[in-house]
């Protein structure tokens, strides 16, 4: 029988990731499963993200859902022990850094499995992030490390990782905005708040230390609501974030300036909402990313990032949380051009094929 490998996908930003990596090993006629944690569970969360980006069907899905985060990383273990004991992998590769990365990490190395961490090396130095924790466990014990900026390589150097194990094959996640890019564009999805492009700005919000940090979050909304008098606000909430917003007493409908408070988008929606979109507010990684690809003006309210190629060639500019801070910068990128910045050299749109075609000379399959 021939080998197979298992790709792991249990949160929204991973499913981007294994989109085309499942892709090009379909592609080389490699066999693989694809297993998804349940983490994420919900319609707008996860199953669009399948059925738009045409990933497979789940061959099984762990079902773990929400839950402390010991409870999660130790479902989606326990899980995994048994679907790789079932199915044993040659290789098992895992994207991102949430807690499904790392239990399904950790699995497959108790089990002798070697295993591939795609979007390796990412480093905030703040170790108070659950995702910091889990991307330095995951790079620890991967087999390969599939880095997609410089700063993931010296990183890992740094980390004492054997350069043998580094390799810099670009970024998945751009592979699948390029896919995707001219679908997002004729959909023009802003048309449906009576938008124009170029004409509002997007947020999104979920980190914990920004959404369950009280004080934080209404000195974020204040300078959202400010911002939102001058340009409007779409605001697709995430489950998370929508909980902490109404202890907090907020109400869309009373909010002030034009504020559009909506569900989680799709993936072409989202990918068309930000391509259109004059300024992103944003804590999210992948948003820093998907934003410099499109050279979109970013403000990340974070104090770090585990992303500096997107502020030091990007569009991006840390802004951290206070509402002064928020709102000097917002007024002086809409003071610039709607367009700023470079595409880093290597986000084009072949990082999967680069690690498909590693992983599969190095297995000596296919
Ligand atoms: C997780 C990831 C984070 C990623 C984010 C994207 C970790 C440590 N964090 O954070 O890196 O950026 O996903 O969304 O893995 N919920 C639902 N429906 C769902 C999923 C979650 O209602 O489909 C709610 C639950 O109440 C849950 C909360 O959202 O308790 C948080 O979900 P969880 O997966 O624990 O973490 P995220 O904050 O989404």
């Amino acid at each position: 029988m021939q080998p197979q490998i298992t790709l792991i996908a249990g949160a929204r930003p991973n499913f981007m990731k294994i989109a085309p990596l499942v892709k090009w090993l379909d592609r080389r006629g490699v066999a693989r499963r694809i297993v998804h944690t349940g983490q994420h569970y919900d319609e707008r969360m996860s199953e669009t993200f399948f059925r738009e980006l045409s990933i497979p069907e789940p061959d099984v899905n762990l079902g773990v859902g929400s839950g402390s985060h010991v409870a999660q990383i130790a479902g989606v273990m326990q899980g995994l022990e048994a679907e790789f004991t079932t199915h044993r992998p040659a290789a098992v590769v895992v994207v991102g850094d949430v807690n499904s990365t790392l239990a399904a990490t950790i699995a497959a190395n108790k089990l002798g499995i070697p295993v591939a961490h795609v979007e390796a090396g990412l480093r905030s130095r703040d170790r108070t992030m659950p995702e910091e924790i889990n991307r330095i466990l995951t790079d620890s014990i991967a087999d390969w490390l599939f880095t997609s900026e410089p700063s993931g390589n010296e990183n890992l150097v740094q980390e004492g990782v054997a350069e043998e194990r580094i390799h810099h094959t670009g970024n998945v996640m751009i592979d699948t905005q390029q896919s995707h890019l001219e679908a997002a564009r004729q959909r023009e999805p802003y048309r449906r708040w009576e938008l124009d492009r170029c004409g509002y700005a997007v947020v999104t919000l979920h980190r914990p230390s920004n959404v369950d940090d009280r004080e934080h979050l209404q000195s974020i909304l204040t300078a959202l609501e400010t911002i939102a008098r001058e340009i409007p606000i779409v605001f697709p909430v995430h489950p998370r974030t929508k909980a902490r917003l109404a202890d907090l007493g907020h109400d869309a409908a009373t909010a002030a300036g034009r504020w559009i408070e909506i569900e989680p988008l799709g993936y072409i929606d989202m990918l068309g909402m930000v391509d259109g979109a004059r300024l992103l507010l944003t804590d999210s990684g992948g948003l820093q990313e998907e934003t410099t690809a499109l050279q979109v003006p970013c403000l990340t309210l974070r104090e770090n990032t585990e992303r500096p190629i997107t502020v030091t060639q990007g569009s991006n500019q840390l802004v951290g949380w206070k509402t002064e801070d928020i709102l000097t910068a917002a007024r002086s990128v809409l003071a610039g051009p709607d367009r700023i910045g470079q595409v880093p050299p290597n986000w084009d749109g072949r990082a999967a094929e680069r690690i498909a075609d590693r992983l599969i000379r190095d297995l000596g399959i296919a």
